[in-house]
């Protein structure tokens, strides 16, 4: 690996296993100078530092600056304006006033009254998953779960019809696709013709949701309100397409990689596995360490809105500031000795692996759920969690980039348990 502490830090290898260099440059301080020829850069690794930040976001800026963010190509973007209905306003990359109000929108639809009712939801689709696959005794976890289990909540919290799953998936996988690797300009058009496909379906099942409303959150969302101003009016169609495109994308592959990582420390952990089997205070603990252990999102953006000197670094307006959310959840000063995988550490909710500030995670809440309700329906219908045969930790292959992180692939192995030794049925929960 190179030298140059800025070549290393942007190597592949690095993106895919950060810790050993966050924690080699741990001594220089919590702002580290990962600037290259074109762009003045900077990366947070200390937990208070970015907790600072979050708190200053009129100085540290979510709006995008060059091409950071999806770039579309131009062809590309002009396509999604022919075929559909053009790029949408995205929460993610706003800041207040306008951020305060898009977040009001979700803050309102994404109630916890209705995330809590998704929580039979999530386990009935968690269990059809689970049938699919345990009498083979081995799945790729991966594709055979995770993607499926965070793609279906999503449509099911939404209010799509099970009979456009498919097509869902795909449109939500199009979607995604750009986000996670570089694509040929071939291949921007085939996802930019599914993004517009997506986006009449959800135009289409939002005017329905006018005419007659149902419970679901596509008719929340056709029915929203807010406020920039000058009084409360309804959203926009391009805003609500927009929400709805949020939350497909924001919510698809970050849990469906968190639910991998999750896994893999199941398998690494088979002592963990049958502690935590059955016992709901330890599942959710377990969770919360996997997130802080190997998150989902290693990183996100901030542009810096003026000349600032943070922690004796000093910074130029229009700088980019990578807040690491990886390398402050393995900070010595917050958790005594961070490259541990301990689900008893006193501070396992403290972590940074749904962000914090304004733009902390609006789905953290159905995210948890997801991931507490899989390991606890997984572990008590597999036993003797295992890598499928040829499978060794070698293999394991980390993809992202600097924002997205995950297994491209987890094959494994179990024994199924049989249907009267699970903790779904009541009676035998604690057995
Ligand atoms: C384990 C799974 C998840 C992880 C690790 C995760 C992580 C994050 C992080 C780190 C941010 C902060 C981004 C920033 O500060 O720039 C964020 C924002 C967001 N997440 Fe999640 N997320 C997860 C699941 C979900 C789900 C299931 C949904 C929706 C149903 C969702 C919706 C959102 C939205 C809407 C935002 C933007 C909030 C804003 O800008 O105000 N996320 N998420």
């Amino acid at each position: 690996m190179s030298t140059d502490p800025v070549a290393e830090f942007f190597d592949p290898r690095t993106l895919a296993d950060p810790y050993g260099y966050y924690e080699s440059r741990r001594t220089e301080g919590p702002v580290l100078d990962v600037s290259t020829p074109d762009k003045a850069t900077y990366l947070v690794i200390g937990a208070e530092a970015i907790r600072e930040i979050l708190a200053q976001p009129g100085i540290f800026s979510s709006r995008p600056v060059g091409a950071q963010g999806v770039n579309l190509y131009p062809r590309a973007e002009a396509l999604l304006k022919e075929k559909g209905f053009g790029r949408t306003p995205q929460l993610i990359v706003m800041d207040p006033p306008r951020h305060t109000a898009f977040r009001g929108v979700l803050g309102k639809v994404l109630r916890d009254k209705r995330f809590h009712q998704m929580r039979p939801q999530i386990r009935a689709v968690a269990s059809s998953l689970i049938d699919d696959f345990a009498l083979a005794g081995r799945c790729e976890f991966t594709r055979d779960y995770a993607w499926k289990l965070s793609v279906l909540v999503i449509a099911d919290l939404l209010g799509v019809q099970r009979g456009r799953i498919d097509e869902f998936k795909r449109w939500s996988d199009a979607w995604v696709k750009p986000l996670l690797q570089p694509l040929t300009e071939q291949e921007m058009f085939d996802c930019v013709t599914q993004i517009a496909e997506l986006q009449h379906f959800l135009v289409g099942e939002l005017a329905a949701r006018r005419e007659s409303p149902r419970d679901d959150l596509l008719t929340d969302i056709a029915h929203a309100t807010f406020d920039l101003g000058s009084g409360e009016v309804p959203l926009r169609q391009h805003e609500q397409l927009g929400l709805c495109e949020l939350l497909i994308v924001a919510g698809n592959d970050t849990t469906a990689n968190a639910l991998s990582l999750g896994m893999l420390r199941l398998v690494e952990r088979p002592d963990i596995a049958d502690r935590i089997r059955g016992g709901g205070r330890l599942i959710e603990r377990f969770a919360e360490e996997s997130l802080r252990y190997e998150g989902a999102v290693q990183n996100n953006f901030r542009t810096l809105t003026q000349d600032t000197e943070f922690h004796g670094v000093r910074m130029r307006q229009g700088a980019l500031v990578l807040l690491s959310w990886s390398a402050a959840n393995r900070d010595p000063d917050v958790y005594p000795d961070p490259q541990a995988f301990d689900i008893d550490r006193a501070s396992v909710r403290t972590h940074l692996g749904f962000g914090g500030g304004i733009h902390t995670c609006a789905g953290a809440a159905l995210a948890r759920q997801e991931l507490v309700e899989s390991y606890d329906l997984l572990l008590n219908r597999l036993r003797n969690l295992r890598f499928d045969a040829g499978f060794t930790q070698p293999d394991l292959v980390r993809m992202g980039g600097l924002v997205s992180h995950g297994l491209a692939r987890l094959p494994i192995r179990f024994d199924v348990a049989s249907k009267s030794n699970c903790a779904i049925d009541p009676s035998v929960q604690n057995q």
